[in-house]
């Protein structure tokens, strides 16, 4: 298939570029470079820098390169950034996403596979988390990807051809296996590799909001997943959607890791020290996080190949190790 990758230069969408030319697909790249990497971006892949908000450039993108399928990752990421500029994310995140759907309106492309998050779901009423839990978000970056979910229910009903699946990522991390692409984000916001960040020593330490939470070592618990674990279901859930299909998944392991344990992992991993000092929670934290993906492994198939967190680690230090600078722009 010939498949836009929006955000095709960031952290996930460019390892999903390379799993898309791996398996014989035509992988085309669309990203503002706003925060990705043209590095990221491998040889084989075309590239259009074109932010969302330009309907008529990604329509005749579309067009040009008789795209048949979309996959939507580019987007602003950043929960506390959210609650600072919701005006921005919303402007990105949910008019941007309008604005690519018009285009593919506009070009007749009706299969999307969209980059949603585990924070649709805010503050669970219970774990693990199962798709038909309700959605609450609690931060401006949860609601501009939940107005896309209601967005693409409501173009569905409206166009009976169009297809679509949500996919509902927990916490996404690691390396490629071979070392090539990783995780280079400024400013840093996630865990794992922030505390690679401190055993490196390019941080004085690293900071753990919060240590009262009713969890059996006073810290938070998230569900960590490998990105090429979860690129793979993208490509599952692009080949298996069919013309007025409406899916949603969760994507983690079904396992969580208390902030105590990663750290403990990555000690294990690197053999190095990790100063941290103890912070308050933040708001919006909840204390635990982890997915139920029964329905994808079920429905599609999908399981990932990564179960434990010290071997995601261990991907992302051989990346930070070989990276020390990212990709160095
Ligand atoms: N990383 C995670 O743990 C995680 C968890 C849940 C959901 N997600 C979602 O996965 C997707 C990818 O996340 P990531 O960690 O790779 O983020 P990233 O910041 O590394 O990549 C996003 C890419 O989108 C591009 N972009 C942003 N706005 C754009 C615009 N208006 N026009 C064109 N390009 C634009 C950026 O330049 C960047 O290359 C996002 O939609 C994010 O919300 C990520």
């Amino acid at each position: 298939m010939n498949v836009m990758v929006t955000g095709g230069a960031g952290y996930i969408g460019s390892h999903a570029v390379r799993q898309l030319i791996e398996a014989g697909h035509r992988a085309v790249v669309v990203d503002n470079l706003f925060r990705g990497h043209r590095r990221a971006v491998p040889d084989e892949a075309a590239f259009y820098q074109i932010d969302l908000a330009d309907t008529a450039a990604l329509a005749g993108v579309l067009a040009d390169e008789k795209i048949d399928c979309v996959m939507h990752f580019a987007a602003l990421t950043y929960v506390g950034e959210s609650v600072a500029e919701p005006l921005g994310y919303y402007h990105n995140n949910t008019a941007g996403a309008i604005s690519l759907l018009r285009a593919m309106r506009e070009a007749g492309v009706r299969r999307f596979v969209f980059s949603s998050t585990a924070a649709v779901y805010g503050e669970p009423e219970r774990t693990p988390i199962v798709e038909t839990c309700p959605q609450k978000p609690v931060n401006p970056y949860g609601w501009s990807k939940w107005c896309v979910e209601q967005i693409l229910r409501d173009h569905a009903a409206a166009d009976g051809r169009f297809a679509f699946v949500a996919l509902r990522y927990f916490n996404v991390a690691g390396a490629a296996a071979d070392g090539s692409l990783g995780e280079d984000h400024e400013p840093e916001t996630h865990l794992i590799p922030l505390v690679l960040l401190a055993a490196m020593g390019r941080r004085e330490k690293l900071t753990v909001f919060g240590t009262d939470y009713p969890t059996a070592d006073g810290t938070c618990i998230r569900d960590y997943i490998h990105v090429e674990d979860l690129v793979a279901a993208h490509l599952m859930a692009m080949e298996a959607l069919q013309p007025g299909d409406t899916r949603y998944y969760n994507l983690g392991i079904g396992r969580g890791y208390s902030v105590n344990e990663i750290l403990d992992a990555a000690r294990a991993v690197t053999g190095r020290e990790i100063p941290i000092e103890h912070g308050a929670r933040r708001p919006g934290d909840p204390a635990v996080l982890f997915a139920d993906s029964g329905k994808i492994q079920r429905e599609l198939g999908w399981s990932p190949r990564y179960r434990g967190v010290e071997e995601i680690i261990a991907t992302a230090w051989q990346w930070d190790r070989e990276h020390p600078d990212g990709y160095g722009d």
